[in-house]
C-alpha cells in the first residue's frame, strides 16, 4: 500500500518532512496562527516529529503515527476562520515542496481533517465535553 501511494503521489519520508518544516515555519511566523501555537508548543522538536509521523501515516499509510489530534484541539481559541489560515498556508507549502499529485494528495486529506478538527472543536464548546463520535447526530 505504501509503495502504491508513493508510486502515485511522489511522496516519500524526506518529502514529508520538508513539508512539515516549511510549513510550521510559516505558522509560527503568521500573525494569526502564530501565538496560538507558541503559546502551547515549548519544544517545536518532539511536535514537528510528531506531525511527519502524522503526515507519514495519513499520506502514506505507513501506520508511524500513534496519537489522539481531536482532544489536543477541543478547547483552542480557534473557529473556522482559523482553520481557513492554516489552510491556507498548506496549501501553499504542499504546492512548494511536493510533487504535483503529492500536493493534490495531501492538501485533499488536510481539508477533510481539518473540517473533522472544526466540527469537534465546535461541538465541545456547543456541550462542554468533547465529542468525539456522534453517530446518533448525523
Ligand atoms: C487553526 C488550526 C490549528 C491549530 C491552532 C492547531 C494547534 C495545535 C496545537 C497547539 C497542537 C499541540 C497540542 C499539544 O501538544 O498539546 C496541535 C497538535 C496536533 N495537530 Fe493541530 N492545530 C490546527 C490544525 C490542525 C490540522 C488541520 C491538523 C491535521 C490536518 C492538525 C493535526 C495535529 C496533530 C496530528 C497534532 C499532534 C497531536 C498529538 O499530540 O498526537 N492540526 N495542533
Amino acid at each position: 500500500m505504501t509503495a502504491r501511494l508513493h508510486a502515485e503521489t511522489g511522496l516519500d519520508e524526506a518529502v514529508l518532512h520538508e513539508l512539515v518544516q516549511a510549513f510550521y515555519a510559516k505558522v509560527r511566523s503568521d500573525a494569526q496562527l502564530g501565538p496560538i501555537f507558541e503559546s502551547r508548543i515549548v519544544d517545536w522538536e518532539p511536535h514537528l516529529d510528531r506531525m511527519t509521523a502524522f503526515w507519514s501515516s495519513v499520506a502514506l499509510m505507513t501506520g508511524r503515527y500513534h496519537g489522539a489530534p481531536v482532544p489536543k484541539h477541543i478547547g483552542l481559541p480557534v473557529r473556522w476562520s482559523h482553520f481557513e489560515r492554516w489552510l491556507s498556508l498548506f496549501r501553499e507549502t504542499a504546492v512548494e515542496v511536493c510533487p504535483p499529485a503529492g500536493a493534490a494528495h495531501v492538501i485533499e486529506r488536510a481539508e477533510r481533517i481539518a473540517r473533522s478538527l472544526n466540527m469537534a472543536i465546535q461541538d465541545a464548546d456547543r456541550d462542554g465535553v468533547p465529542s468525539l463520535s456522534r453517530a446518533d447526530n448525523g
